[in-house]
């Protein structure tokens, strides 16, 4: 799903976050874990306030584990919990409940002492466009499609499913937009489907992973497409340009009068590399990120 957003989009999406952001005690904020910081909302932290955040880490499956524990390591604090998961297939996921329950705890601690019943916690998904949002949702309230009915808070055509006797979440997710600014974040967001770029074409894209994967692990690159030598390892970008012209050769990109379709391609580079072909690829480390 590709979502054109402009700037009335995107303040109609923080007003409608914010609202729901009104109504509960944790945010479960869902990122990409191929590419944790550039799958982020760029002012999430900014509505989230002081909000406890337990971040998801999803399409773990997809990402390499070693640079997935860096960025649980990196992220993890007193109101921040990180957890990677497969929404797909629930993997990761049975720790939810537990880490909210730790975030909630000082909240709770303060209404106990003011004489107040604790209540179950209410917990809202948000995130960008394709991390996996209404995936998490229907795993987590397939065993418990009965709403809860009425709560104070909550906007028509929404509801809280209880989720755990403890745990109540809202079944809307928080839809927010991508790191549209930041060049480095388009083309990995572009990389995984999440957006459409049209200044950014398909090859240039292409190219990019390319580069990147065979900084990273060259020979893993050459070996799922048999190539022998890809040039000269100093220059990069040469190497990811002879690689795309032998994957096309190799699996009849080809126009008439022999020319390489880059397009065809550019388009077979992204599909493996979205489907997982290359093996778990991470596209960030938070060394990059924040060097
Ligand atoms: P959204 O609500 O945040 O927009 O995301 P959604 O749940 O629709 O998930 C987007 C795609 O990601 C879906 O693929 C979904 O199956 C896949 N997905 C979700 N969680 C995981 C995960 O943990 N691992 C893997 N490997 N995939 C996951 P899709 O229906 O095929 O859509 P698309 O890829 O064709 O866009």
């Amino acid at each position: 799903m590709t979502i054109q957003w402009f700037p009335g989009h995107m303040s109609k999406a923080r007003r409608q976050v914010e609202a729901k952001l009104d109504v509960i005690d944790v945010a479960l904020e869902m990122v990409d874990a191929r590419m944790p910081s550039s799958s982020r909302n760029p002012m999430v932290e900014q509505m989230l306030k002081t909000k406890p955040r337990l971040m998801l880490l999803n399409k773990q499956d997809l990402a390499e584990a070693a640079v997935t524990a860096k960025w649980v390591a990196r992220w993890t604090t007193d109101s921040v919990r990180v957890l990677p998961i497969d929404a797909s297939t629930g993997e990761g996921m049975h720790a939810i409940f537990a880490l909210c329950q730790q975030l909630v705890a000082p909240l709770y601690a303060m209404w106990r002492k003011k004489g107040m019943q604790p209540r179950p916690i209410r917990a809202l998904v948000v995130g960008i466009p394709n991390v996996g949002k209404s995936t998490l949702i229907n795993r987590l309230t397939k065993r418990h499609v009965a709403a809860t009915g009425d709560r104070p808070g909550v906007t028509k055509g929404q509801q809280w499913i209880r989720i755990h006797p403890d745990l109540e979440l809202l079944d809307t997710p928080g839809l927010l937009w991508p790191k549209f600014e930041d060049p480095d974040a388009g083309w990995k967001l572009a990389a995984i489907g999440a957006i459409r770029l049209d200044i950014l074409p398909l090859e240039e894209v292409a190219l990019h992973v390319l580069r990147y994967v065979l900084q990273q692990d060259g020979a893993l690159l050459r070996q799922r497409y048999g190539v022998q030598e890809a040039g000269d390892e100093q220059d990069i970008s040469a190497c990811a340009l002879r690689m795309l012209e032998t994957i096309a050769q190799q699996r009849g990109a080809i126009r008439r009068k022999g020319h390489i379709d880059w397009e065809r391609a550019s388009q077979i580079v992204l599909q493996d590399f979205r489907a997982g072909k290359w093996g778990p690829m991470s596209l960030e480390t938070p060394e990059e990120v924040f060097s």
